[in-house]
């Protein structure tokens, strides 16, 4: 199989998986892989990275939550060589799509461009206003987060969150990315956020949707910020 027909079955594989079997299908329809791949792929251009690793790495990153816990480094690194299995993949290529699919949530710090790459694409999804709405949505529907009452230490420990990540960016391209996409917000406004959040994400409704809905509560800074996150128009801005 060449490299393009596995690259689409990767994708197929992926997002069945996100959309359908993780979170019990709640996040079906989110642009979170799609997002992750095309920033995987800007970072990869800038760096020289492999673009066949990066992207199917991309696309495969978040193939544990299914499992409930897509931070632990072995059990990611089993559960997508077990995915692939069948997919006639060399073990050398195997192995670096492996490594990034391991270590993207930044729990140990990864070994090699490619998976420094996903990893940095996954942080800008937990940066900025998008961070805190993706970190409380997935707080919320592990049982973390109790929609229907919201503390203020649940509010915290989603911008400790999106603090610990940035902390552990590895590409410069990264870092001025997500120091652009980061805004400043009140602790006030941001458990109205998370508050808002954690409701509807508990209905199942997805971030695009959420980050619709809770416009009427940003400041024009952070409703721009907000949307170019989502399109990812700040592209042109990094050139
Ligand atoms: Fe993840
Ligand atoms: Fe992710």
């Amino acid at each position: 199989m060449n490299k393009k027909n596995t690259l689409k079955k990767i994708k197929a594989l992926a997002l069945n998986i996100d959309h359908n079997i993780a979170f019990k299908g709640k996040s079906k329809g989110n642009k979170h892989l799609m997002r992750v791949v095309r920033v995987a792929e800007f970072l990869a251009q800038k760096t020289g990275a492999d673009q066949f690793i990066t992207t199917a790495g991309a696309f495969l990153h978040d193939t544990a939550l299914p499992s409930g816990n897509d931070y632990n480094y072995l059990q990611n690194k089993k559960i997508v060589k077990r995915l692939l299995k069948t997919f006639h993949l060399n073990q050398n290529e195997l192995d670096s799509i492996a490594e990034c699919v391991a270590s993207h949530e930044g729990t140990v710090k990864p070994k090699t461009l490619e998976a420094k790459i996903v990893h940095d694409a996954d942080v800008l999804e937990k940066a900025g206003l998008l961070g805190i709405i993706r970190h409380t949505w997935k707080l919320t529907n592990s049982g973390k987060i109790n929609h229907n009452m919201v503390k203020d230490e649940d509010v915290k420990k989603v911008l400790d969150h999106i603090v610990w990540r940035s902390k552990r960016l590895q590409t410069p391209m990264a870092k001025k990315i997500q120091k652009y996409v980061t805004v400043s917000i009140d602790r006030r406004r941001a458990k109205v956020i998370v508050s808002l959040t954690a409701g509807m994400a508990f209905k199942g409704i997805i971030t695009e949707k959420i980050a619709v809905a809770i416009r009427k509560h940003l400041t024009k800074q952070q409703n721009k910020k907000l949307k170019e996150q989502l399109s990812l128009s700040y592209f042109s801005r990094f050139k």
